[in-house]
Parts: C-alpha cells; structure tokens; sequence
C-alpha cells in the first residue's frame, strides 16, 4: 500500500560528519576563526581547502570566498567585464547570477535554454551577435550540463570569454572533464544544500594568473596575499595590489575546516545521489503526463536535485497538483509561478533589469517545469513513494 503522506524533509542538508565537527570545535578553541593573521603563515583552512580543491579539479590556482555569487562577481570582474558591459547568462538559473552580474556594474542578456534545461547554443550565438556581448556566465543550472565541446567551439569564434556557474555541479563532468574547467574560470558553493555543505562559502578556480591574483585581492586578503597556497607568483601580485580594491568577501576558516572533510566525501556522495537521481527518473519518467529531461552520456552529473515537466497542466491545475503533493510531503517547486518563491525565480522577475523578461521558449519550458530537491539520506526505498503521490497527485489534478 502506498502511504497517504511522505514522513521524511526532503529540504534536509547533507550531514555535517563527526570529522568536520571535530575541526571546527578546534578551530573555535583556538580563535582562528578568520584566515589571515599577521604570526598564521599559509596553513589556515581556507589555504588548505584551496590548495586541496585545486588540486582535485587539476586547476592552478583557487580562490576561496565567502559565496558562490561573490566568485561569479570576481571572476567576472577578473575577466574584464566592465560597468555597462553586456554580459549574457542562460535563462534557467537562479538570482545570484543576474545578481553577479548586477554586482559587476554590467547588464545581463537573457539567452534561451531547451526543452532539455541546458542553454540553447543558436540563441548564444544569436543573442551574442546581436548584443556584442564578450562575456558569458554560463549556469549549469540544475546540474544540466551542455555540450561544452560545441559551447566551447562556439565562444571561441566569437571570442567570447566563458565563466561557469558550478553551484550545482561539484564532481559533475563533461566528457570526462569536470565542470569548472572548461571557461576561464569555474564558481562552486560550499552553501548547505550544495555537494559540500559548510553552511556559506564559495570557490573561484582558474588557470588565469592575473584573474587570481584580482580575486584574491579583490576578496579582501589585505597585503597577506602570501598566505594563500593555491595563488600565482608575487610578481603577478605586485601587478594588481594597488590597482584593485578590497570587497571583503573573504572565506571564513570556519567555512573551510567544515567543508575540508566533505571534500573527501564527495564520490561517496556522488555515489547516493546518482542512484537516487537514478531510481526517480525511472519511475517518474514512467507516470502518464510527466516528461524528464534527456542526459546525454558525456554528461556525468551529480544531481541533488530533480526536474520534470507536467506539460498537460494549465496553471490552474498545475497549483493544485503541486498543493496536492505538498500537502502529501512530496515539496515541489515550480518555475512557472507567478511570483518568485523560496529560492525559485525566472528572469521575468528581476525587475531591476533594464529587460525583466523570460525569453519566449523559457517561459514556455518554465511554465511546466517542476523541480524537486534530493536529499543526501533519501532512503531508496522512499523513491517509490515519492513517485506514487507525484503520479496520484497529477492523475487527482487532471481530472474535470
Ligand atoms: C544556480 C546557482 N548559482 C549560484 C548560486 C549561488 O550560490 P551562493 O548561495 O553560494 O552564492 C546558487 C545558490 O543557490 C545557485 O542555485
């Protein structure tokens, strides 16, 4: 018998573990909290969560900040983007993109995604043309990763420089390459429902010395530059430390003694996602009315999330079957509402944009398209559950 309610938080974050725990309550004993000190030397958390994160993603250089959304501003900064520039930015993303760009001085311009969630890459290219965009802050919203060889082929001709929104994409891979390594420079989260959960925080990684050395100063490492161990040379610094100005989006050592552990863990965790991920697909793409998105197989995600599209449903419908889900514990969230909701916005509503609008065949996707979270200890066995209150929750929504 199926249940009449799912008794479990699908909004629970990943488990902060016992080792995490354990160094935070160090480092709280000692004080260190923050991660410059004039007698610290380069051995705080945050250096060594750096070196660590660049060495796993085979990156130079990492910087460590205080969000995803301060790495994006840097990285754009770093990249050269300029107040007033137009920088283009897919359509199915969530607010601290526009908001990184925003941040930047610069203007987004909204590019279409596909039915598939990933950017559409004959409307970058049009979009690019027609704006004279030279940049791209490109989200892998989701985990839905595009065809980076064809996305990397194309910015090249168009000589058009790529930053990667990988809020949602740590340990994911395109071709065997991870997420974060094809553009200039890659954005992670350490924010509690991200791969790593160290409550806030974010990681800018590049192979651009000058890029890094920008966002190192820029993030507020005062002239203790040095005490980063994942940076470029002090001669690159010596270019730009009386050039650029201090935002104090610094990480906290704090951050990175909780997330230093779950670096280690996340194959594991990649692990239980995808099986979770795996499992739902299979019994929610099944259900009458619901279409999943296609993956194709150079792409290696790790999806802590899900999306589908109920595209039978007129908006009216489609409210009460998410009321009906909610109220069975199943949470959804729907990209097509009227107002933003929760974390769940579309560009239709950033309306301090000088062209507030979702795109046409966004807005068209958006209207349909659910999205629900996975959480790290989802039982597998609660995946079947799950489907049955999505598939009698839309079978109740369809009826007359
Ligand atoms: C797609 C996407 N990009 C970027 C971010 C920004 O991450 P942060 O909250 O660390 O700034 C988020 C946060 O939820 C996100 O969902």
């Amino acid at each position: 018998m199926q249940p009449s309610r799912l008794a479990l938080d699908l909004g629970a974050p990943p488990e902060v573990p016992e080792e995490a725990i354990a160094a935070a309550a160090a480092l709280l004993r000692g004080g260190w909290l923050h991660r410059y000190g004039e007698t610290l030397g380069d051995s705080s958390d945050a250096a060594l969560l750096e070196e660590e994160f660049a060495a796993a993603l085979g990156a130079r250089y990492c910087v460590g900040v205080n969000s995803c959304g301060s790495a994006m501003f840097l990285a754009l900064l770093g990249s050269g983007v300029r107040p007033g520039d137009r920088v283009l930015m897919n359509g199915f993303t969530l607010s601290p993109v526009p908001g990184a760009i925003a941040h930047a001085g610069a203007e987004p311009v909204i590019v279409e995604v596909t039915q598939d969630l990933v950017i559409d890459l004959d409307d970058l290219a049009r979009q690019a043309r027609a704006s004279g965009a030279r940049h791209l802050l490109l989200s892998h919203m989701r985990g839905h990763i595009a065809d980076m060889d064809r996305l990397m082929t194309l910015c090249d001709e168009l000589g058009m420089s790529v930053i990667e929104d990988c809020a949602h994409t740590m340990g994911a891979r395109w071709a065997g390459r991870p997420t974060g390594r094809f553009g200039r420079a890659g954005c992670f989260s350490l924010q509690s429902y991200k791969h790593v959960n160290a409550g806030e925080g974010g990681l800018l990684v590049t192979d651009d010395e000058d890029l890094a050395a920008r966002a190192i100063l820029a993030s507020g490492s005062y002239m203790l530059y040095g005490q980063h161990r994942a940076r470029p040379s002090k001669e690159v610094f010596a270019r730009w430390k009386d050039l650029t100005p201090n935002f104090s989006l610094r990480l906290s050592s704090l951050a990175a003694a909780v997330a230093r552990p779950q670096l280690r863990l996340l194959a594991e965790r990649a692990r239980v996602w995808s099986d979770r991920h795996a499992r739902l697909a299979a019994l929610l793409g099944a259900i009458p009315g619901i279409r999943l998105p296609h993956r194709p197989q150079q792409e290696e995600h790790v999806q802590s999330s899900i999306q589908f599209a109920a595209p039978g449903l007129d908006p009216e419908r489609f409210r009460r079957f998410l009321a009906g889900c909610r109220a069975r514990g199943v949470f959804l969230k729907w990209f097509g509402a009227e107002a933003a909701e929760g974390y769940t916005s579309a560009p239709r509503h950033w309306r301090y944009l000088r062209d507030a609008r979702t795109p046409p065949h966004t807005e068209a996707i958006l209207a349909t398209l659910c999205d629900m979270r996975i959480p790290l200890s989802l039982p597998a066995e609660a995946c079947g559950s799950i489907a049955a209150i999505v598939a009698e929750e839309l079978e109740a929504a369809q009826r007359p």
